[in-house]
């Protein structure tokens, strides 16, 4: 029989065999930003969708095609969270968080909401954890936000990623290299897919990102960033690379990473698993220094990143990392008999205040019912 209620595509149950997998992510998440002074930060799941507009930007993907959007009773227009660096900004305005403290260092962690086709790694309710890192432009600050996402990997026990940057320069730069794509894709025009050709006129450098292979096989030979970075940006990124040869982070440059979101300026980064398919980034972020004030606020550079918890378990499984110990009671009692009943219901319960972890089964009365239950349950001990 078809079921009645079934999940909604490209979301999925965390059932409780699974679930202690997250929670020893979020714990070693929360020490390792911990070990950097990173605070906690929770915005809701929803907002204005014109704040995404603005800031993940018109043209992209997620707000063109992706968004969750609806109206309230009052006909205001709201969207499920896409990602959680446009809330946490205008959470940062909104509650002048730089009045306290000069630098602002945040991590969150939850759902966000893309309707995208969902695939391995890729689904429509998906679950971040990020940090941002706002009020500093210092080179530096790029690269204790990387060291922080590379060292939280390699602490959980994992091999087998890359760290990947880029800079896609200031505004001036990127705005010089837009008009060097476009001189070069236009003779390619009608080659492209229907995307590019709308990237082409609105934000070129994201056909460098398109998977279209007629659209790839163009990029290819596109001209490089790198190559148009003005000083300021090249001194930036040459420096940013200096902090990590100090900190020992290994990392490779790839030109092609440019970020599917709008609000990037001079560094982009990414780190990339190759086992894991198509949907191989298993982080990505960057620098966003003209964000906060596009939204409203005064002039304050940012720089943070996001990864899936969905693609790094994978990752995690495939590597056969460990997720800790599964959680399980300690104890089993067994009461034989209906007479014993009140007596174990009572310590049992005197028990679990006292913090103990102890299962008991009131139906069961046999011996042997009952050691195959604490047997299955894996107890240290059964008290009967
Ligand atoms: P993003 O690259 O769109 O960046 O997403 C970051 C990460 O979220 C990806 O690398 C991937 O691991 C995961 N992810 C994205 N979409 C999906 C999906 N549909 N299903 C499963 N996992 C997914 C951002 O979201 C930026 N806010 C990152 C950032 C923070 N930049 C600066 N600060």
């Amino acid at each position: 029989m078809a079921l009645k209620y079934s999940i909604p595509r490209g979301t999925y149950d965390i059932l409780p065999v699974d679930a202690y997998k997250w929670d020893f992510i979020k714990n070693a998440f929360k020490n390792t930003v911990a070990t950097y002074n990173f605070k906690e930060i929770v915005t809701p799941i929803f907002e204005r969708s014109e704040l995404f507009e603005r800031s993940v930007g018109d043209t992209s993907d997620i707000v063109q095609k992706e968004m969750y959007k609806f109206f309230d009773k009052k006909g205001r227009s709201f969207a499920l969270r896409p990602e959680g660096t446009a809330s946490v900004v205008r959470s940062f305005i909104q509650n002048n968080l730089n009045k306290i403290e000069h630098d602002v260092k945040l991590y969150y962690m939850g759902p966000m909401f893309r309707y995208d086709r969902p695939q391995k790694g890729r689904y429509r309710q998906f679950y971040q954890y990020g940090v941002e890192y706002l009020g500093s432009q210092t080179p530096y600050s790029d690269a204790e936000v990387i060291s922080l996402a590379y060292n939280f990997l390699k602490k959980l026990g994992l091999k087998r990623f890359d760290l990947e940057i880029n800079s896609i320069g200031n505004p001036k730069s990127s705005k010089r290299y837009d008009e060097v794509l476009i001189k070069y894709f236009s003779p390619h025009h009608n080659e492209l897919c229907p995307d590019c050709k709308v990237r082409l006129e609105k934000n070129p450098k994201r056909i460098l990102d398109c998977k279209v292979p007629a659209c790839k096989k163009i990029a290819e030979e596109a001209p490089l960033m790198v190559n148009y970075l003005d000083d300021e940006s090249l001194l930036h990124f040459k420096s940013v690379q200096k902090y990590l040869d100090i900190m020992n982070i290994p990392y490779k440059i790839n030109p092609k990473i440019v970020r599917g979101l709008d609000y990037y300026s001079n560094t982009a980064f990414e780190i990339i698993n190759n086992n894991l398919g198509a949907q191989n980034a298993i982080l990505g972020g960057g620098r966003y220094d003209g964000l906060v004030k596009q939204i409203g606020g005064k002039d304050v550079p940012g720089i943070g990143f996001a990864g899936g918890f969905e693609r790094l378990i994978l990752s995690m499984e495939q590597e056969g990392v460990s997720f800790g110990e599964i959680p399980k009671p300690n104890l089993y009692l067994a009461s034989i008999g209906e007479k014993t009943k009140n007596k174990a219901v009572e310590i049992v319960n005197n028990l679990r205040v006292n913090g103990i972890k102890i299962e008991y089964y009131f139906e069961k009365n046999s011996m042997k019912s009952q050691m195959k239950a604490a047997d299955k349950l894996n107890v240290d001990k059964t008290l009967i």
